[in-house]
């Protein structure tokens, strides 16, 4: 396989691994696997692009100072950059496909804002400011076209791509087109977040608050939303994955926010979150594939509905790596103090 979206959260977990033990073992693992990773920096056919080398070549150059790694981390900005679609009323970077197939040219999804992290660090390392022009481009627009009223989000939006309207909001992995799904959220607070620190523009970040005070009203006191807050039935998976992703990005909240008692109070419902995922849903029995327990990559697929899932233990990981080691595995944006 090319390694989907998942390949670099391989390589994120091992150089965390490292940075815990510094036994060289994770980060030889890492390196050797890091060699399969780098074909998917011409990968231009998908918004994973981020993910993929947020998660990889980025810690790897933090904690390695390889410039190698920085190298494959800008080829990657590069293609990423080059899915901006361009409309009369502003810009966004499409998701899935390529760039030729109308369909894909036009979708959009919430994911995407945890993939633009990595257009403002190109933007700095490669002193091009084209890159964080895109990024802020696509937040603002991902900000007027996903967000509903009552501070949900759409999964994903079809474009019309020369004027720009949404055409329609709708789902792939949330139980309906106007449903809540809960992973979503977490995307979108990376994006605001990291579009707050670079373009300096509160409005961002009182975004990100708006729909984080959201989630947690829906979540109410258990660590672990269901796959998607309006999902019906007897049987609903939950997804661990998506605390973890809440909480990676609540500790980015956490680190911008200038109040440091407003800072506090978020982090501290990042370290809940944690908490509640170290308490309840760490996998003990060895037969378990994964760390956490009850991830859900897609229900209405039956695609690893009640599962581990790569990316929920990478963002476990990751969190636990900044609270442990900060500054050394991977920042969104650079710290303002
Ligand atoms: N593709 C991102 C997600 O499933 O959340």
């Amino acid at each position: 396989s090319h390694g989907n979206w998942f390949c670099g959260f391989w390589v994120g977990l091992l150089l965390t691994g490292y940075l815990h033990t510094r036994d060289e073992t994770y980060l030889k693992l890492a390196h050797d696997r890091m060699v399969l990773v780098e074909e998917r920096a011409e990968d231009g056919n998908t918004h994973d692009i981020g993910f993929i080398f947020l998660s990889s070549a980025m810690p790897f150059y933090r904690i390695t100072g390889d410039e190698r790694y920085r190298r494959i981390a800008l080829r990657a900005a590069d293609k990423l950059r080059s899915r901006l679609v361009v409309t009369d009323s502003g810009s966004y970077v499409s998701s899935w496909g390529p760039m030729n197939d109308p369909r894909g040219r036009a979708a959009s999804a919430i994911d995407t804002m945890a993939n633009i992290p990595l257009l403002y660090w190109a933007a700095k390392e490669a002193d091009d400011a084209s890159f964080r022009l895109a990024a802020q481009a696509h937040a603002e627009m991902t900000m007027l076209s996903f967000a509903r009223q009552d501070n949900t989000q759409y999964h994903a939006v079809e474009y019309d791509t020369k004027t720009g309207q949404r055409l329609r909001g709708y789902t792939f992995q949330g139980a309906h087109d106007e449903s809540y799904w809960s992973r979503g959220t977490g995307w979108a607070v990376m994006g605001l977040t990291t579009t707050a620190a670079n373009s300096g523009n509160s409005a961002y970040l009182a975004q990100a608050i708006a729909i984080s005070e959201r989630w947690f009203e829906s979540l109410g006191d258990k660590p672990v939303p269901p796959y998607d807050f309006d999902a019906i039935g007897d049987s609903i998976p939950e997804d661990s994955s998506a605390s973890a992703i809440m909480a990676a990005g609540l500790l980015d909240l956490a680190d911008l926010h200038p109040d440091k008692a407003v800072a506090l109070q978020w982090r501290g419902k990042a370290e809940w979150l944690i908490e509640g995922l170290c308490k309840e849903y760490l996998a003990t029995e060895g037969s378990h594939r994964g760390i956490l327990k009850h991830g859900c990559y897609s229900e209405p697929h039956k695609i690893g509905p009640d599962a581990a899932v790569l990316f929920g233990d990478y963002f476990f990981a990751e969190a636990l790596a900044r609270m442990a080691f900060p500054g050394r595995f991977i920042e969104r944006y650079d710290r303002v103090s």
